[in-house]
């Protein structure tokens, strides 16, 4: 595995593996990885000749200094895992590199970034991510792209960036890993101490308690987020949105009738924890 931080290097690389006629896959990541990254990196390596995970902490998407500074960081730790999985290149580029002075331009796609997690981390969080995927596929020009179910929203919002721009990359949306007991792998999750860490799991077991009271017939979407929201206040969780959306527009549903994104953020401990699933209506009418 080659460690490269220029530009150029990464596309002499690529150009290179693409000429000896390997497909091309790209797995963006901020590092501080965990099973959820490595799932998406092994899913490239098995459908890919030429994998290139990028390892970048991108300054534009943090609406907060004091996350971006907290945000964990062992480079060493990162290349020993990326190169377990079998990675071509890791790309790990300065700040520099990425946003050279004068650097001017962004990618905003309006709607999608706008509810949730837009209205949580504000404007910028989604401008911020669009145009730093959009450079490093235009950096890498890959044929897939890997991204995770854990960030339903962002997952979108790259999807509608892709078509609208263009761009001739297939993007694919990975299964959320997660712990034995429920609690979705997270970079931050490291940051809980003993008791939040034991409270992290009511997120995912409130999303379950929607998905089978749906399951079990409720298309109600209030009634269904209400078994949700009788786990979370037994726990003392004041979520910051539990929502039931379009999976497609993101628009709250009142009735389930066709794939809805359940999506909750809440704190736990002082660290923000995001989650979400993807539930169908059932079987009976209720
Ligand atoms: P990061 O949080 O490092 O996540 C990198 C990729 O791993 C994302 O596609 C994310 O959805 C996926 N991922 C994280 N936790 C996961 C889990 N438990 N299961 C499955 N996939 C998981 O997301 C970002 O970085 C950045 O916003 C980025 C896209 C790299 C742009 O800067």
């Amino acid at each position: 595995m080659k460690i490269v931080r220029s530009v150029v290097e990464l596309r002499d690389l690529v150009r290179g593996a693409r000429q000896g006629g390997a497909r091309i896959g790209l797995v963006p990541t901020m590092g501080a990885f965990h099973d959820g990254h490595l799932e998406l990196m092994r899913r490239a390596r098995e459908q890919s000749g030429f994998v290139v995970v990028s390892l970048f902490v991108n300054p534009t998407q943090f609406n907060d200094q004091a996350d971006l500074s907290r945000y964990p960081r062992d480079e060493a730790r990162d290349a020993e895992l990326a190169r377990g999985v079998g990675v071509d290149v890791l790309f790990a580029p300065a700040v520099a590199e990425v946003y050279p002075d004068g650097f001017a331009s962004s990618v905003q796609v309006a709607g999608l970034s706008e509810p949730l997690e837009g209205t949580m981390r504000g404007p910028g969080h989604f401008r911020g991510v669009a145009t730093v995927v959009t450079k490093l596929l235009n950096m890498v020009q890959p044929d897939v792209a890997y991204f995770g179910q854990k960030d339903a929203q962002q997952a979108l919002i790259i999807r509608r960036l892709v078509r609208d721009l263009d761009i001739p990359t297939h993007i694919e949306i990975c299964p959320t890993v997660r712990e034995p007991d429920g609690l979705a792998m997270s970079s931050r999750n490291v940051r809980l101490d003993p008791t939040a860490r034991q409270r992290a799991p009511t997120l995912a077991r409130a999303l379950r308690a929607v998905e089978a009271s749906v399951a079990e017939g409720e298309h109600d979407a209030g009634r269904a987020l209400a078994a949700g929201e009788a786990i979370l206040a037994e726990a003392g969780i004041a979520p910051e949105y539990f929502a039931a959306v379009s999976s497609d527009t993101l628009e709250p549903v009142a009735r389930i009738t066709g794939e809805t994104l359940v999506a909750i953020a809440a704190k736990v401990g002082g660290v923000r924890l995001i989650d979400n699933v993807l539930v169908h209506p059932g079987s009976h009418e209720r």
